[in-house]
């Protein structure tokens, strides 16, 4: 079933998306901002912030693969070449899996370095693995890594893909996830 027989994704579907990328620029802007975190960093606010908002995000994410799932996507636009239609269906399957797998790895680390998890200072989050467990020490690089240099260099083909049509192709993609349109 296609989320929209219209070619536009549903309501759902957009303000999961936007609400994700607002989310997803005060994540980048906090872990940039925030204490750089050490053998015996405490959690601070912003700290805390990363940590909740992170979440937040997983959930999020967890939430619209769901409901990719059940609704599939909308027919593809007239006349867009078969190539551009795939190269765009393995960028947005990345992104899922990418921003899954980065907030999985940022609370393993959290937990590895016995940092508790208070989801806004209300509710604790339980730890994914104990403290210093043989293993997953490198889960912070691995995380910092793959947030940095796997989802923001995919944001930026996706955001190009979105104004190349906008601009240079003038079809409707991007207004396919645009609020009102
Ligand atoms: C999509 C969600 C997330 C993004 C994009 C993200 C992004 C980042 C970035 C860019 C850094 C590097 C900061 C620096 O320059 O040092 C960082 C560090 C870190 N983040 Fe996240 N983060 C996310 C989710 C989470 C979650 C859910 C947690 C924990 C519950 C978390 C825990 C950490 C920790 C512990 C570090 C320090 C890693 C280290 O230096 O070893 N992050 N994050
Ligand atoms: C200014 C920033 C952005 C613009 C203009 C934009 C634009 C779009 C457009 C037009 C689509 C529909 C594509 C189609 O119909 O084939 C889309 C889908 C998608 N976008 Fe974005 N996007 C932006 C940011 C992001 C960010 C930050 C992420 C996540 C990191 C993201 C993840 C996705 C995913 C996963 C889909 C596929 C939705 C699905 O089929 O389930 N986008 N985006």
């Amino acid at each position: 079933m296609a989320i929209s027989t219209q070619g536009r994704y549903t309501r759902t579907a957009k303000v999961l998306h936007w609400l994700v990328l607002v989310l997803l620029v005060a994540q980048y802007a906090i872990g940039w901002t925030m204490p750089h975190i050490g053998r015996n960093t405490p959690v601070s606010t912003l700290i805390s912030l990363h940590f909740s908002i992170g979440v937040v995000i997983l959930g999020l994410i967890v939430v619209r693969l769901i409901w990719r799932i059940i609704h599939g996507e909308p027919e593809a636009e007239a006349g867009i070449p078969p190539w551009q239609v795939h190269s765009a269906r393995v960028i947005h399957w990345l992104l899922y899996l990418l921003l899954l797998v980065v907030p999985l790895l940022g609370w393993v680390n959290a937990s590895y370095r016995g940092m508790p998890i208070m989801l806004f200072g209300l509710v604790p989050v339980p730890q994914l693995v104990g403290v210093h467990a043989a293993g997953w020490g490198s889960t912070g690089d691995i995380h910092t890594l793959v947030a940095e240099f796997g989802i923001l260099p995919l944001v930026g083909l996706h955001v190009a893909a979105a104004l190349y049509h906008y601009f240079i192709r003038r079809d409707r993609v991007l207004q396919r996830m645009l609020p009102g349109v």
